[in-house]
């Protein structure tokens, strides 16, 4: 027996790791995707290895993270319940698929993860591995053992030699990458508790954010951001650029609670910088270069879009489907973007497309020729028709 393991190198997966071993007499293959969380790797395989793996793979996903899943969900302006741009959600297939494929080609039976019972990451690893590998087998120790308080994981750690960080474990839970940074649970568990200042991590206050605004030129590509001020950089780059724009700038900062596909509802803070300033940048992109019913129709899908992301279907036949619709509508989505950063604030100055829709000849309130101000009346008594039908027919009944 062979089990791929998510591991991250903290306290709660080194823990797993000897857990797994322990309890299944297996072997244990790790793996550590880098994904942006910006945490030492050095010295992780190593780490894994004295821990009992082996074989540890620390992978660099971060192009392939932002160009395959970020960049396509931001061409959707994706957002769940309106404030959350699904940091977290968009990482685990990621994860999920990379696992499955180290999982082939290592000749392993089971897959295996630290996250909870409790929360959306167990669902979304497992429909992730289940899409790819009907067959394989998952072990979720979190559901299944007995380590359930923080005394007993602990107790377990020094039993088994595993170094306990001296440094206080933080009152919260936190997961990073390159969009976001997340922070539930502890301390944020009450929904009115004020989270602290010394929690962020990725921005500023935005009342420490400089008093001089900051202009920024964003280009897209069909959808996709590809140089920021003129610059060409490659998807992580520019996601990580933008990151620090957002961040010196204060932008990007949201307190919310949100419902939990298990059913729960969760209060959640998190850190979005560069997904932040994006997301404003490509809707004002697609302003003037999608049609209008184009983008309504594609707009009316997107609650749905961000829920399936969410709720763990990233590897879907729904997905797929909604995917090639939108990326089918970002063809002409192509120009440039000004923005101003400044405070918490991110506002738009302008946009310029060679496929631009826009045109002043018949939006302009000067004289035209293009456009006859009679129609607009024949346009407006055939719209009214209904309206004064009905109000007709109640008055004949004395209704008002
Ligand atoms: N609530 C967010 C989500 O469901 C963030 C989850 C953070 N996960 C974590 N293991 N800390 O996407
Ligand atoms: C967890 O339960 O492991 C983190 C929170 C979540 O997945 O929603």
């Amino acid at each position: 027996k062979k089990v791929v393991l998510a591991y991250s190198g903290g306290l709660d997966t080194s823990v797993i790791l000897k857990w797994l071993i322990e309890t299944y007499q297996c072997e244990v293959v790790t793996l550590t995707a880098d994904l942006g969380q910006e945490e030492e790797l050095d010295g992780l395989e190593e780490k894994a290895m004295k821990t009992g793996a082996v074989k540890a793979y620390v992978e660099d996903l971060r192009e392939e993270f932002v160009r395959d899943y970020v960049f396509p969900a931001f061409r959707a302006n994706a957002i769940y319940e309106g404030q959350y741009l699904l940091g977290t959600s968009i990482a685990r297939p990621l994860i999920a698929k990379r696992q499955i494929e180290i999982a082939a080609k290592e000749g392993a039976d089971a897959v295996s993860h630290g996250a909870t019972g409790k929360g959306n990451d167990q669902v979304r690893f497992e429909l992730g591995y289940l899409a790819i590998d009907p067959t394989i087998k998952i072990i979720a120790p979190w559901r299944d053992w007995d380590l359930t308080s923080r005394t007993k994981l602990m107790e377990f750690a020094r039993n088994h030699g595993i170094p306990v960080p001296q440094t206080p474990a933080k009152p919260y839970s936190t997961d990073r990458n390159m969009l976001h940074i997340s922070y539930e649970g502890g301390i944020l568990e009450d929904p009115w508790a004020q989270a602290t200042d010394e929690m962020y991590t990725m921005s500023i206050r935005p009342e420490d954010a400089p008093d001089k605004p900051e202009v920024v030129d964003i280009t897209f590509y069909q959808g996709d951001p590809v140089a920021i001020n003129g610059e060409d950089m490659s998807p992580a780059t520019l996601l990580k650029n933008l990151n620090t724009l957002g961040g010196r700038n204060g932008i990007g900062r949201v307190d919310l609670v949100e419902n939990r596909f298990v059913g729960m509802k969760s209060r959640g803070v998190y850190e979005t910088p560069g997904g932040t300033i994006l997301r404003l940048a490509h809707m004002n992109m697609e302003s003037i270069t999608l049609d209008r019913e184009v983008a309504h129709l594609r707009d009316s899908l997107i609650p749905r879009y961000a829920e399936l992301i969410y709720n763990g279907f990233w590897f879907s036949p729904e997905m797929e489907l909604l995917q090639k619709m939108i990326d089918d509508t970002q063809t002409d989505v192509t120009g440039r973007v000004r923005l101003k950063l400044y405070k918490g604030g991110c506002y738009v100055l302008g946009r310029e497309s060679d496929r631009s829709l826009y045109d002043e000849s018949f939006a302009t309130f000067e004289d035209d020729d293009v456009y006859s101000q009679k129609d607009a009346e024949g346009f407006i008594r055939l719209n009214a028709l209904r309206l004064r039908i009905r109000k007709m027919a109640h008055k004949k009944r004395s209704l008002n």
